[in-house]
């Protein structure tokens, strides 16, 4: 990782977290619960994976920052709801996020269903801001066009359809088509809708140009769920911040289970492959990106 990238990471990551912390209402409002848990969930802690695609997608068209802003607020913000239902007792059953106790750990079941619910309407709420931000111009066809995207990404084709197959893979030998497929849902889908997020905010997108970015957005997607799978097998619990070793323990089916350590540690490195040539027509522009689909895959956490 070069000094620069490592710079623009901590720079946004930084951004992300008071941005956010100022989408959110205040921990003291009523009711102060939700929202207090609604803080605990969102800010301080996780990679900030999909914001930093957002931005490194957005700096391929000069997108408004205030924009960007929004657009990486509102994924974080449905990635965090996600693993907050992911994390319940009725799905993964995990007392560990974020190095943190799960929210149903540190509340209770009916808060962290909620806290999911109410990040989720958030996400809508602060992308649909974003004409109004900071007197960005965003035209209304292209802010509907994100919102659509965000949608169509976080339901039953995408996120939410990928966990519905999860949940009912326990146990089950998958093909690799059928575990492809539920990665990109659960996982890839949200990734991608990083990307063109980013990259909507900057400007109507053409045939060539999204054709591209859906190419490096499969390749980084599936790679950071099979990079997933491969830590949850080899690294230690405080290392990821969540515990290790649960795929097994559960008996879901994941790409160390069905392809082994070694040709999926090897999957991962071809995508990374795959995602690079995918930016080839974007050239110089495209670094960032480059530079996060190698984070994706040589990440340790
Ligand atoms: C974990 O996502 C859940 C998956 C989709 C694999 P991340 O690894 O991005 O989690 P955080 O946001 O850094 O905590
Ligand atoms: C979760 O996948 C994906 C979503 C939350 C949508 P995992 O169940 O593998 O994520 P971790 O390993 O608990 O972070
Ligand atoms: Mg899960
Ligand atoms: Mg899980
Ligand atoms: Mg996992």
């Amino acid at each position: 990782m070069s000094a620069a990238f490592h710079d623009w990471m901590k720079t946004i990551q930084a951004g992300m977290e008071q941005d956010m912390g100022a989408y959110l209402p205040g921990a003291g409002a009523v009711p102060s619960k939700l929202h207090e848990a609604m803080r605990y969930a969102l800010l301080g802690g996780g990679k900030r994976v999909r914001p930093l695609l957002v931005y490194a997608a957005g700096a391929l068209f000069g997108a408004d920052a205030a924009v960007l802003s929004r657009a990486a607020a509102a994924v974080e913000m449905i990635h965090a709801y996600s693993l907050v239902h992911d994390d319940m007792p009725c799905m993964d059953d995990d007392e560990l996020r974020r190095g943190k106790p799960t929210v149903h750990v540190a509340y209770d079941e009916a808060t962290a269903l909620l806290v999911g619910d109410a990040l989720q309407s958030q996400a809508f709420l602060v992308l649909a801001d974003a004409a109004a931000a900071d007197g960005a111009a965003l035209p209304p066809g292209r802010l509907a066009a994100m919102l659509r995207l965000l949608a169509h990404a976080s339901g039953s084709a995408g996120m939410c359809g990928g966990q519905a197959i999860d949940l009912d893979s326990v146990g089950l030998s998958l093909t690799l088509e059928q575990l492809e497929r539920m990665h990109q849902l659960k996982t890839g889908a949200l990734l991608r809708a990083s990307v063109v997020l980013g990259a909507l905010a900057g400007k109507d997108l053409d045939q060539t140009e999204l054709t591209a970015l859906n190419d490096y957005a499969r390749a980084i997607g599936l790679a950071f769920q099979v990079v997933d799978d491969v830590l949850d097998a080899t690294a230690d619990s405080a290392t990821l911040g969540k515990t290790a070793g649960k795929d097994a323990a559960d008996n879901k089916p994941t790409y160390v289970s069905i392809l082994g350590l070694e040709p999926s540690r090897e999957l991962a490195e071809t995508l990374r492959r795959d995602a690079h040539a995918a930016l080839a027509p974007f050239g110089e522009k495209a670094l960032r990106l480059r530079e996060l689909a190698d984070l994706i895959v040589q990440r340790k956490a």
